[in-house]
């Protein structure tokens, strides 16, 4: 049976429907650590790559059923700073990914009102992957719906000394007084200055660290882990990593 939302469009297709979960009260930004698709792959005696490629019908799924949900901003980590380690070959396959994602997907993300945009050091990326997901950031610019934020080439720590790099400049040029540096001025220098912070984190795969990943800005996120791969994951697990947070407490410190 569908979700009958007034924001889900009726011809998409059936949806899951967790028992419980209360669909006006999501959380609003949702961040995925999409881990364990070489080690689905090898599961089934296939190369790391397929994995990858497995994986990123997966990201059609979530993506298409965020959008249907409501959610504002589902922030996806793709490749890591630290990603440039592995071997050559599978490094390329992950550059040609988002061209592969956005030939066969942009349109659909146009029709759903989706804009896309990325957090990460967008100008180390090769030209060919920074040509497709720089047309897609063009073209997806004006749109109000699902705030689709791919986190390319991220890392945190690199973000966080960036950003202290330019407050030092602003401080040194006169433009910024030393007292002015507060947590509001160190969130608006780091990629995500537009951004609301993550309520939500989902790390697949059962491995249970950040990697790295929004160390800033999941300060006081609910965290939710599985052990299934993210080639496996799916519509019905997003659904119940959202009910399990609608059943967490957070205190922000409080009481
Ligand atoms: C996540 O899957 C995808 C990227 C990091 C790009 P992995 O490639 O890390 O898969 P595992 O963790 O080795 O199984
Ligand atoms: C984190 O996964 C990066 C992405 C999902 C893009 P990794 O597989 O790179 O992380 P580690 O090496 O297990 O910590
Ligand atoms: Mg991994």
């Amino acid at each position: 049976m569908p979700i009958k939302f007034p924001f889900t469009k009726s011809k998409s297709k059936p949806e899951p429907q967790t028992p419980g979960l209360d669909y006006k009260q999501l959380p609003r930004h949702v961040a995925i650590i999409m881990d364990g698709n070489g080690r689905w792959a090898k599961n089934k005696g296939l190369p790391r790559i397929a994995g990858h490629k497995e994986g990123m019908n997966v990201v059609k799924k979530v993506v298409r059923h965020a959008s249907n949900l409501g959610i504002d901003v589902l922030t996806l980590y793709a490749f890591s700073t630290e990603n440039w380690k592995r071997p050559k070959t599978e490094v390329e396959f992950l550059m040609k990914l988002p061209m592969e994602f956005l030939n066969t997907y942009l349109p659909e993300l146009i029709e759903k009102n989706v804009r896309v945009e990325t957090i990460g050091d967008f100008e180390r990326l090769p030209e060919h992957t920074k040509t497709a997901v720089q047309e897609a950031k063009d073209r997806t610019k004006n749109n109000t719906g699902l705030i689709l934020n791919f986190a390319l080439n991220y890392g945190s720590r690199y973000e966080m000394v960036e950003a202290v790099k330019v407050v030092a400049d602003e401080v040194k040029q006169g433009n910024l007084d030393v007292d002015e540096i507060d947590e509001g001025c160190i969130s608006r220098h780091l990629y995500t200055a537009d951004l609301k912070e993550p309520d939500l984190l989902i790390r697949t795969s059962g491995e249970q660290r950040l990697s790295n990943f929004l160390l800033w800005q999941l300060a006081y996120s609910e965290f939710w882990f599985t052990d299934v791969y993210w080639p496996d994951f799916n519509e019905a697990y997003f659904e119940k990593a959202l009910y399990d947070y609608q059943n967490r407490k957070r205190r922000y410190g409080g009481v």
